[in-house]
């Protein structure tokens, strides 16, 4: 549980505090924490009556991924790459829109920071009113590239300077961290401020007895993920009582509801989706920093996400995510998996 500030903390506020704790800080992380915050407000103002205007439903597009995009996610893509572009703040950007690397425009300076992101995430669920989030992730320029490059983007989880995403519920709020603890912030749409609402946001312990997890894709899970969900839903002896089981669809409100409750998150791989579906670089390394950073945790199943390098901007992984002792728990039953394969058996 988090204690209610005395005073109004603004996110601008809390993020020059935050800089303060970075002596080298030059003030351009922070910009760039400022914008994305103004880009969440714009895109929430749209989210929030997108049942009133024609904002709704597909574009005639598929993205990268063959998966028709929404416009509202055309949309939030935009407002981002927008207030992100002309600061002098980027070398370049990757967007789970985009099938490359985002180039500053030629007219624009660059700066030394990298931003990953899928702008609207469980846009699938928009047309019905269920909550949906934005996803970010800020590296640091390594490469010698005057204007960024992929390598740039292909950077450890471990790595980020900053994580942080929106959900756009019942109410808007912003949810990050720059290794110094995870901070969020609720939207107070009358003055158009983020103010802390959830200062050191720990995930419970014991949490919440939760699972979130698409159970339609039973049959095409391992016996270690069958027998785990097995173990959860007290089918056998050693849990007597059973969890409960809370499933969105959007990973950004099931994390959320993960991190202030405990429980787990899980995305397995499955025979139709081998590395899972969720995206490595702008869904599962900012969230598994966040769940990390509260006293959490994020893996594939067998490795923290936080070490796995990534060879793709768009590769996908398996994700476990939440209280510890859960993500730890899951991984005992997948490596048996792994312990049941005769050596020389299947890649
Ligand atoms: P996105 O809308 O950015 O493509 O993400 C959708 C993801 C994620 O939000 C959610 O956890 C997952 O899709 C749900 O997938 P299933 O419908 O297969 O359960
Ligand atoms: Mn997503
Ligand atoms: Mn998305």
């Amino acid at each position: 549980m988090t204690t209610k500030p005395a005073s109004v903390v603004t996110i601008e506020r809390h993020i020059i505090e935050q800089e303060r704790l970075h002596p080298e800080a030059t003030g351009a992380f922070s910009n760039i924490l400022y914008e994305i915050a103004l880009a969440a407000k714009i895109i929430s103002r749209e989210v929030n009556k997108a049942g009133l205007v024609d904002i709704l439903g597909g574009t005639e597009s598929v993205n990268v991924h063959g998966e028709q995009v929404k416009k509202l996610d055309l949309y939030a893509d935009e407002v981002i790459f927008k207030a992100l572009d002309h600061g002098g703040l980027l070398c370049c950007l990757a967007s789970e829109e985009h099938e490359h690397v985002l180039d500053i425009p030629p007219q624009f300076p660059t700066g030394k920071y990298v931003l990953l992101y899928d702008p609207l995430d469980g846009s699938s669920n928009i047309d019905a009113n269920v909550s949906v989030g934005t996803i970010f992730s800020i590296h640091r320029k390594i490469s010698d590239h005057p204007r960024g490059s992929l390598e740039d983007c292909l950077q450890a989880g471990r790595r980020q300077v900053a994580a942080g995403y929106v959900v756009y519920g019942s109410s808007t709020m912003l949810v990050y961290t720059t290794g110094a603890g995870v901070h969020g912030f609720t939207l107070d749409p009358s003055i158009g401020e983020f103010l802390l609402s959830h200062p050191n946001i720990r995930i419970p312990r014991p949490g919440q007895r939760i699972y979130s997890v698409n159970e339609g894709n039973w049959s095409r899970w391992s016996d270690g993920q069958r027998r785990f969900i097995d173990y959860l839903k007290g089918v056998d002896s050693r849990n007597d009582k059973p969890y409960s089981s809370r499933y969105i669809g959007s990973l950004v409100a099931d994390f959320h509801r993960t991190l202030l409750y405990g429980g787990i998150f899980m995305y397995p791989a499955d025979t139709k989706s081998p590395n899972g579906k969720l995206r490595l670089l702008y869904e599962a390394a900012p969230l598994a920093l966040i769940a990390e950073q509260a006293g959490g945790r994020g893996t594939d199943g067998e490795r923290d996400i936080l070490d796995i390098q990534p060879e793709s901007l768009h590769q996908r992984t398996p994700l476990y995510l939440g209280s510890r002792e859960l993500v730890d728990l899951a991984g005992e039953y997948l490596a048996r998996d792994r312990m049941e394969v005769p050596a020389g058996v299947g890649a």
